[in-house]
């Protein structure tokens, strides 16, 4: 299917024909737009995308845009899917999409709005933007979570596109938290190693076909600026940065050109931040370090430039309704020969999901060991729970019920140590935080029904699907069903 958008601003348009959105006028950057949007994501089901405009202290135009991918159907039309599908549909044909997505370098554009306005030099002004402080005890306004950094390997030239939080710390030096071992973190070492600068550029509100690579774990060489090619099906069209001969996506609303010089030559406090867990960590609350800085040294951005909020919302607040990193997992999955996989959900990194048709004693086992070792779910996890294909991997109800009913905590639990973390888990003691062994242990749940005694097993009593999905059209206008 043809993406309905070209950039973020014309996705933003598409995505108001498919659900509910709202604008609000006169909000405060201060802590009201974080409470509000964390209020909607939270008690909201499918919330409404949130359109900030003229937010205290700043003109009309200058808009921060929140919610964008918390509603699955507006994922679907960021990924240039069927918006009538279910989630686990709509998982399971991005999971297609990507699989059958050949890379596709970008082409160098001569024009792009993004050169609509440019500061350069002393002129640079980040305050210009309505960065949020987004929770009430964050250390400062952030910049950076729906952006993209981009920096090169110094010896291969591959590029990197990921997502970090960046903090405004002035008018021109932005703050950088890169987890221990990000791709994009590995190559500011290597120029760090060599008493160098890293040059930098970033892009902020970006073709959300650039966003989803750019958080999504692909391994050290993919270039995620190929895989944007991919899924949009062209070449992705970028500037060369001017000063960092870096490609800059043109489609954004904002970018940045700048250099991270070596923390031992420069670098702040950073944070606190709230984190997607729900806690504050990371920065150097988390780390007990100073961290890095963007020294920027160009900005450019479109007329009316919109400014994409991405903070992390506490897990119960949803913000990314539907992840394609559990479609990348369900494809890593496959392609690493677990066979008749129904369906893969992550709940965040945290908990993830993979139910299958089981086929032989030991079938479970063996999907759930690899799900906690494919790039896009070896990272920050914490528990996989293996379902049978009965269960739904996105229904949080189903798979509580899976685990509640189906597991024998003596014999069904694996427990994994020494995995790959971030100090940004709540749980790391301190002491092996300030280690440096950002590693952490995993638990495997196999909610499945005993292959051995499958026959056995007592029958489920709840109504069928095809049951109650009669009844609920049949009352749909007595009781007040959710209408997705
Ligand atoms: C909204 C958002 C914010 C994120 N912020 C950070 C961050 O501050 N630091 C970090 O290390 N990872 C962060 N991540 C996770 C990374 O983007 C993700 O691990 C990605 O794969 C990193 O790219 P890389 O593998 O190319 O380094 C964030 C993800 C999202 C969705």
């Amino acid at each position: 299917m043809e993406l309905s958008y070209h950039d973020f601003r014309g996705f933003v348009e598409q995505a108001k024909k498919v659900s509910d959105w709202r604008l609000i006028e006169g909000a405060d950057w201060d802590t009201e737009i974080g409470a509000l949007v964390e209020s909607t994501a939270e008690l909201v089901p499918q919330p409404p995308m949130l359109i900030f405009d003229r937010i205290k202290g700043y003109p009309r135009g200058f808009r921060a845009i929140s919610l964008p991918y918390a509603a699955y159907k507006r994922v679907a039309v960021a990924l240039g899917l069927p918006v009538d599908k279910s989630k686990l549909e709509l998982v399971r044909l991005a999971a297609r999409k990507i699989r059958s997505a050949q890379p596709i370098p970008p082409k160098v554009v001569d024009d792009s709005p993004l050169l609509e306005n440019v500061m350069k030099g002393n002129d640079v002004d980040l305050l210009k933007f309505p960065a949020l402080r987004f929770h009430e005890n964050d250390g400062g306004r952030y910049f950076g979570p729906g952006g993209g950094l981009i920096n090169a390997d110094p010896e291969t030239g591959y590029v990197n596109t990921g997502t970090y939080r960046m903090q405004l710390h002035d008018r021109n030096h932005l703050g950088l938290w890169m987890s221990p071992g990000q791709n994009g973190r590995q190559i500011c070492m290597k120029y760090w190693q060599q008493g160098k600068s890293c040059p930098v550029a970033a892009t902020y509100g970006q073709h959300p076909l650039v966003f989803m690579p750019s958080y999504t774990k692909f391994p050290y060489g993919h270039s995620e600026m190929e895989v944007s090619g991919g899924l949009i099906g062209r070449p992705l069209e970028v500037l060369k940065g001017p000063i960092t001969g870096l490609p800059i996506p043109a489609s954004s609303e904002i970018a940045i050109e700048g250099e991270v010089p070596p923390p031992s030559e420069e670098a702040r406090d950073e944070g606190p931040f709230g984190e997607w867990p729900g806690y504050y960590s990371g920065g150097t609350i988390g780390t007990g370090e100073r961290q890095p800085v963007i020294r920027v040294k160009a900005v450019y951005y479109r007329n009316d430039p919109i400014l994409e909020d991405e903070a992390p919302l506490w897990p119960g607040a949803v913000k990314l309704d539907l992840h394609i990193s559990a479609g990348v997992l369900w494809d890593q999955l496959e392609s690493a020969g677990i066979q008749d996989i129904v369906g893969v959900y992550n709940h965040t990194s945290y908990l993830s999901v993979v139910a299958i048709k089981q086929r032989y004693s030991g079938h479970a086992k063996q999907a759930g060991l690899a799900a906690l070792s494919c790039s896009a779910g070896a990272r920050n996890g914490r528990y996989v729970v293996v379902v049978d294909e009965d269960i739904d991997p996105t229904n949080v109800k189903e798979v509580l019920w899976a685990m509640m009913t189906r597991v024998d905590p003596k014999t069904n639990i694996d427990i994994v140590d020494g995995c790959w973390s971030t100090p940004l888990d709540p749980r790391m003691p301190p002491d092996k935080r300030d280690s440096r062994d950002h590693t952490n242990s995993r638990a495997v749940f196999y909610a499945v029904r005993p292959f051995e005694w499958l026959e056995k097993f007592p029958k489920v009593s709840r109504s069928s699907r095809e049951l109650r999905e009669k009844t609920i059209a049949k009352y749909k206008d007595v009781i007040p069903f959710p209408k997705f």
